[in-house]
């Protein structure tokens, strides 16, 4: 039988494949960042190394498929295709909230065809920090064994949370619980917001919770208040749907959210990432790597095929040949590669571009 968890993940999936559930008046903030053109590159674009290391391992490009799914028989598949396209690209990979594999140990398949089919990606864990408390040191161990995880990502999705009328809303004592899953776990552990941003505020704290990594997770992208809405509307909740309506937009832009982190952690630049420029400007900013979900997640529902077509396609062609020479660029230009609004510049110092 199909649990609650492992049924709102199905949902979830289908929602965001068919209906429009990305922020509506606020944007990720990329077209406010303009990096400085080199007439005078003096690289040779075919020969770009374009790798990073992130968290000990190495990745062919700075890009992460962001953690989707897993938890339902059918996204067997889908996270399968999925991890088949990071194996071949050799970007990294993360899995869906492991929530309903402990909830129910029959849909552990559905996260460990990750490992399976990206013997050799980064390929990191999920839960959710409402989840930790309760989960324990001993509990995320088993989260980690479960996909012989690099990294595990502790989310923050406590906007949707509030909306959601299943939601937990008992935020308090994450942090303690991060702090001691950082000391205990051997494993990197890397915070991510969901659709919401992290503020320098925040940032500072995870750093001092001793945390490998800030997935920033900003507003410009999936909003989780927007397919909460389609849920609540479908399911005649008109108070959760009014609340979801009104906080669509809310959270830190994503380009905002990346500024404000740079506390000498790495960055994952996540929220409304689209394009290989997109990528290059975050970095340009201070992150170490960048990711995306929406993107895959059509072309995941469709299989393997669909998949290894449309995401070289999308992300490898002459959009990323673009970012190629935009990233060098940046790395061989003196500092101040942007342009931003002046509300933001206001965070924006020179400490943490090294
Ligand atoms: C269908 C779907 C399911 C998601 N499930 C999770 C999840 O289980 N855990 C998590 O940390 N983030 C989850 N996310 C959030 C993404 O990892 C990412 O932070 C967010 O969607 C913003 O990126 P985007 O604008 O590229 O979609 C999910 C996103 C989508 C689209």
């Amino acid at each position: 039988m199909i649990n609650t968890t492992s049924r709102r993940k199905i949902e979830h999936l289908k929602l965001c494949a068919e209906s429009p559930v990305e922020s509506r008046n606020v944007s990720a903030g990329f077209e406010d960042v303009t990096l400085i053109h080199r007439a005078l590159p003096e690289l040779n674009m075919d020969k770009l190394d374009l790798s990073v290391d992130l968290l000990g391992k190495r990745l062919k490009a700075p890009f992460l498929i962001a953690s989707i799914t897993g938890g339902h028989p059918d996204t067997i598949s889908v996270n399968s295709a999925l991890a088949a396209a990071a194996e071949e690209l050799g970007v990294g990979i993360g899995v869906g909230s492991q929530r309903a594999a402990i909830d129910d140990p029959a849909q552990e398949e559905s996260f460990k065809v990750v490992r399976e089919k990206a013997p050799n990606a980064f390929v990191y864990g999920n839960v959710g920090a409402a989840q930790i408390r309760e989960y324990g040191i001993d509990g995320v161990e088993k989260l980690v064994e479960m996909i012989d995880a690099d990294a595990l990502a502790i989310h923050l999705n406590f906007l949707q949370e509030a909306i959601q009328p299943e939601g937990d809303r008992d935020a308090t004592g994450c942090l303690d619980m991060i702090r001691e899953i950082c000391s205990a776990l051997g494993t990197p552990v890397i915070i991510k917001e969901t659709g919401a941003g992290i503020s320098r505020e925040d940032a500072i704290l995870l750093q001092k919770a001793g945390v490998s990594a800030i997935d920033v997770g900003g507003a410009g992208g999936t909003s989780w208040a927007g397919v909460e809405v389609y849920r609540a509307r479908e399911s005649g909740d008109s108070a959760s749907e009014n609340l979801g309506e009104l906080f669509w937009d809310f959270g830190i832009p994503t380009v905002a959210s990346i500024i404000e982190s740079r506390v000498s952690l790495p960055i994952i630049a996540t929220g409304g990432v689209r394009t290989g420029l997109d990528i290059a400007k975050s970095i340009a900013l201070g992150a170490n790597a960048a990711s995306a979900a929406l993107p895959f997640v059509g072309p995941a529902l469709e299989g393997k095929n669909r998949l290894s077509v449309s995401f070289p396609a999308c992300w490898m062609s002459s959009e990323l040949r673009c970012f190629y020479v935009a990233v060098q660029t940046y790395r061989t230009c003196a500092m101040h590669p942007w342009s931003l609004p002046a509300g933001l510049l206001n965070t924006c110092g020179n400490e943490a571009l090294t």
